[in-house]
This record gives C-alpha cells, structure tokens and sequence, in this order.
C-alpha cells in the first residue's frame, strides 16, 4: 500500500531518530503533518500540566490512562504524582509521537492506538473491558475532531471508567470559537454526571482551561 505524505513524513522523522531533537520542533513538525490530529503547534506548558492534576486524590487512583501525550508533558507531571504500584496506561496514535514517549519513559508500555480502542488496552492490561480505570487524562485535540470521533471516544472513555470515576481534558480558548469546540462542550453533561471548567491557563501558547468530569 501506498504511504500518505503524512505517513512519509512519519517514517522519514522515525528512521533520523526524531528523539534527538528538541521536542518543540518535534511537536510543530508533526502538526504540520497531521494538523487535525495533533491540534496544537506546541506542546502544552508545565503550567496546564499541573492544572490537569489539580485537586486529584492520587492516593485513591489504582488505575489511570492517558489519551494523546504527544511529546510526554503530562505524561511526566502524572508519574511524579501517582503513588507506587498504580497502572499507568498511556494511549498514543501517532508513531513519532509514540516513539518520543517510548524514549522519555522506557518503563511504560506505550498503546499505539486510537483512544477509543480503550476497552481492548485496558483487557491488555489485565483490566476489566469497562468499569476499571479510576481516571483518563486526556491531551486530545477534541476542537480539531469531528462529532462523530468524540463521540467514540467519549462513549469509549466513560465505559472504561468506574462509577464516580474522572475524566479531565483541556482546550484552547479559541476552540471555543469553532463548531467542533461548542460541539464538544455541549456533549460533555451528556456523557458526565459533573462538569467543571477551570481558572484559564494564560502560561499556555495558546491560553487553555480544563475540564474535569466525573462519571
Ligand atoms: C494537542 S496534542 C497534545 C499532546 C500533549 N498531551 C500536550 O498537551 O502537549 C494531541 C496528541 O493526541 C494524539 N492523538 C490524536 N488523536 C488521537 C487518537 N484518536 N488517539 C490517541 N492519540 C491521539 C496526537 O498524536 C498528539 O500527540
């Protein structure tokens, strides 16, 4: 099968060894690539890291997943967070991407995969189908995605969460103008039992705000 000049560009950035390099550039490379799937031209800051982390009980998460790391940022913010012995399931479509968490964090397994293929990963990984993860970090570019991909992996993600258990997202200010973001956010009370928005992240290029839900 013929590859994409996406899919060339992947392979051609997996074979230089993308790693090396910063992941700024990493990042901006593969939204030029695949804008509708990556969303963003830099990855998110420290700041909206700590914001998706915010008033968690990491004591209580046995089990959690994250949909999108891209470069790992979270990714990072999560594991210095969660206690011990937790499982920590990391879901990333994008092969360069993949590649660059597989680097940065060599001790998780990282699903090269659709979000919402969740069920499947979390059987992997030894998890019931559905009811087993206490909590999903998601890094998705959800504005960027039609109605029907959020839906799958809304539906997805609420099935593989326990009863009261969390689901926390971001989007970008400008989001909010697009159909696909007021899409999003009016679906959200219709997946989750809570909603909440948070204070906006002005240290983000661009400006961001959260939203944890709870099933
Ligand atoms: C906006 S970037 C965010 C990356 C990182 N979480 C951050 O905040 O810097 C979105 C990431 O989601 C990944 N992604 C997009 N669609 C996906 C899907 N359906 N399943 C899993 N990952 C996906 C992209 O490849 C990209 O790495």
């Amino acid at each position: 099968m013929r590859e994409s000049s996406g899919q060339l560009k992947q392979s051609r950035e997996l074979r230089s060894g993308a790693a090396q390099r910063s992941p700024a550039a990493l990042f901006l490379r593969q939204f030029l690539s695949a804008p509708g799937q990556i969303g963003a031209i830099a990855p998110s800051s420290i700041h909206l890291a700590r914001r998706m982390m915010e008033n968690f009980d990491f004591e209580s998460v046995r089990a959690v997943a994250e949909f999108g790391p891209g470069a790992g940022v979270f990714t990072q913010e999560l594991l210095s967070r969660v206690q011990p012995g937790t499982k920590v399931i990391i879901i990333e479509k994008n092969p360069v991407m993949a590649a660059e968490v597989r680097r940065r964090f060599p001790q998780l397994q990282i699903h090269e995969t659709s979000a919402e293929d969740i069920a499947d990963v979390c059987v992997k990984e030894g998890l019931p189908a559905q009811g087993g993860l206490d909590a999903i970090i998601s890094g998705l570019p959800f504005a960027a995605f039609p109605d029907s991909l959020q839906d799958a992996i809304l539906g997805a993600a609420v099935s593989a969460l326990r009863p009261g258990g969390w689901f926390v997202t971001f989007a970008y200010y400008q989001g909010l103008a697009l159909p696909a973001g007021r899409r999003f956010a009016a679906k959200l009370p219709r997946y989750f039992r809570t909603v909440e928005r948070s204070r906006g992240v002005l240290r983000n290029l661009p400006p961001a705000f959260v939203y944890r839900c709870s099933t």
